[in-house]
């Protein structure tokens, strides 16, 4: 069947759902589909359905009625997906108890050295992106941990560690292949199609399904980079070094992201993670007041950025049970606000205890950047350079999915806590936005989209009248 055909009919398929979203009428669907397109529908019980529908979190896993894989063949321009690669820690953004369209097989990196460019499929990783890029000893931007998607992270914003140097993942596409929710399949380039970039930046699943990324890669593959952990005995004097490191450091080399966190079965820990863009092999400067501090364990040394995220983020690999994430936005980090970062993380596991939750852990990761924003494109996401905000990444692990809402009002409220003393000490404000990656289900489209709001509803009156995708999950343009 023609690509153009079995996307008008998909489609069509959710234009019908929209009228009765029961789910007798998922499984009408489901039956229809697998009768339209035998060997690319899964159902209960097949290996196939069981991967389609797996998630980083189980918290945000849902059991779909049946999970659609459209192949990458020759006479398949581009596919149709809900989910890349499934790290949203938001129920409902990339799972469904619906249709679940996997992208599975859409997860192609290639690498063009001569243009400096990589085309990159929605369900890739960024170590594997990053490994591609090795051997032409190039580097990207895009997430900081290994098995992140490269779908969420491009239609979201994406902070990565080269960020301070080359900016947000989103300020580095050249184009899009896009499927609109008509069916149509479109290349998107800001020349071509000047609203839809915009909306492409930022929107996520509001416009369609992208099928195929093209970003531009930056020279250079080697990094100083590992993680270094400290006694809480010297908590004080990290602080004081991070809060020095925010405010004075002009090195747009040096990516350090400092995570406090407890747990219900260990000590808190404090931790940071460095990495520093150039083939060095000794502390750079920059560093150099952080690494004065005698640390208990430090694993910095000249590695690749590719082989690092392995390195210090390896166990991140593995799936997680309950998983809760959301943002602070912050500009400075002062020793007040590191020291309420600690105070609440401390408060919130021993609440979740003390309430008889199934808490694992708390962290915030405090990611003190110079200017992420260096030359933001027109975006769906807010990011004007004279607003420099980074968000501080907020993470709850849990065992029972049962306890999914009570984590995500506790990590609303606790980061809010936070929030509240970086207001006061005039580094955050209220109506600063909270990085849609991060943010937990329910945060206000306003703080998500802030002015956009009416640029995005125009957009989408015209790319999807009938709200196609109104009918996936996400940060949703009202129509
Ligand atoms: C452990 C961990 C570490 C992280 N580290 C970072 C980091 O360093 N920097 C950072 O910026 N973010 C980070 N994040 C957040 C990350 O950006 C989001 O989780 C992101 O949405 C993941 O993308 P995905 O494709 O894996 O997710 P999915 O859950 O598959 O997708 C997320 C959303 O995007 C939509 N979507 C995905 N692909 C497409 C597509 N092709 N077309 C249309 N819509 C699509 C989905 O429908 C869904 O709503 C991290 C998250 C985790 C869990
Ligand atoms: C889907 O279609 C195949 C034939 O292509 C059939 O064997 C199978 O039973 C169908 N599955 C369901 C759940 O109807
Ligand atoms: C999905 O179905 C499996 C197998 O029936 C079950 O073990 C699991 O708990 C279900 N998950 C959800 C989120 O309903
Ligand atoms: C920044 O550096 C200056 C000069 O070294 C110092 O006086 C000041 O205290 C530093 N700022 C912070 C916030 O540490
Ligand atoms: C504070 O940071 C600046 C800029 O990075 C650095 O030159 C200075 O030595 C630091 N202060 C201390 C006390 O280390
Ligand atoms: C330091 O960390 C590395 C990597 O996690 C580990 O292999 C090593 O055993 C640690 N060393 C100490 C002294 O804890
Ligand atoms: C956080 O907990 C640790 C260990 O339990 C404790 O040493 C520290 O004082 C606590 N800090 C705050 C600010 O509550
Ligand atoms: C998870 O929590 C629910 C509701 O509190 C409870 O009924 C269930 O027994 C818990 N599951 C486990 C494995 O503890
Ligand atoms: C699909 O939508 C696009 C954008 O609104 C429009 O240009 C195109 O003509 C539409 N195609 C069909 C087949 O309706």
């Amino acid at each position: 069947m023609r690509y153009s055909r079995l996307l008008l009919f998909l489609a069509s398929f959710l234009a019908a759902l929209s009228a009765a979203q029961q789910d007798s009428s998922a499984c009408t669907a489901c039956q229809l589909l697998n009768d339209t397109l035998p060997g690319l529908v899964f159902f209960s019980g097949s290996s196939d359905y069981t991967e389609d529908d797996s998630h980083f979190a189980a918290s945000s896993t849902q059991n779909s009625t049946c999970t659609l894989q459209i192949l990458g063949r020759d006479d398949v321009r581009a596919p149709f997906a809900v989910k890349g690669g499934g790290h949203s820690s938001n129920v409902r953004f990339s799972s469904t108890t619906g249709v679940q369209i996997s992208l599975e097989n859409f997860n192609q990196i290639i690498p063009d050295p001569y243009t400096n460019t990589l085309q990159l499929g929605p369900s890739a990783t960024w170590d594997e992106a990053y490994a591609a890029l090795d051997p032409f000893n190039q580097v990207s931007t895009g997430a900081r941990i290994p098995g992140v998607g490269v779908g969420g992270v491009l239609l979201g914003g994406g902070y990565g560690w080269v960020t301070d140097e080359y900016g947000l993942a989103i300020d580095n596409i050249l184009s899009w292949d896009l499927i609109l929710p008509n069916g149509t399949f479109v290349q998107v380039t800001e020349e071509s199609h000047p609203e839809l970039a915009f909306g492409l930046r930022g929107g996520f699943n509001n416009f369609g399904i992208v099928t195929s990324f093209t970003i531009k890669t930056h020279p250079g593959n080697q990094v100083w980079a590992g993680t270094v952990t400290f006694s809480l005995d010297v908590i004080d004097q990290v602080f004081a070094a991070l809060e020095n490191y925010s405010f004075n450091h002009t090195d747009e080399k040096a990516g350090l992201l400092l995570q406090y966190s407890a747990a219900s079965t260990r000590a808190p820990a404090i931790m940071a993670h460095l990495c520093y863009h150039a083939p060095v092999s000794d502390v750079p400067e920059v560093f150099s007041e952080l690494l004065s501090i005698p640390a208990l364990n430090d694993t910095a040394h000249l590695t690749t950025l590719s082989q690092f995220l392995l390195e210090s983020f390896g166990s991140f690999l593995n799936p997680r049970v309950g998983f809760a994430q959301h943002a602070i936005p912050i500009i400075h980090y002062t020793e007040p606000i590191l020291r309420s970062i600690q105070a609440q993380v401390n408060a919130t596991v021993a609440k979740a205890i003390a309430d008889g939750t199934s808490i694992i852990s708390a962290s915030v990761g405090s990611e003190p950047l110079i200017h992420p924003f260096v030359d933001p494109k027109d975006s769906a996401y807010p990011h004007s350079t004279a607003r420099q905000i980074t968000p501080a990444n907020v993470f709850i692990f849990y065992n029972n999915v049962s306890d999914r809402d009570y984590m995500s009002n506790a990590i609303r409220e606790f980061s809010l806590e936070i929030q509240k003393v970086a207001i006061e000490e005039g580094w955050s404000r209220p109506d600063d936005i909270l990085y849609s990656n991060y943010a937990v289900a329910g945060t206000p489209l306003e703080l998500i989209y802030g002015d956009n709001i009416e640029r995005l509803r125009a957009l989408k009156k015209i790319v999807d009248p009938t709200n196609v995708m109104g009918l996936t999950g996400g940060w949703k343009v009202p129509v």
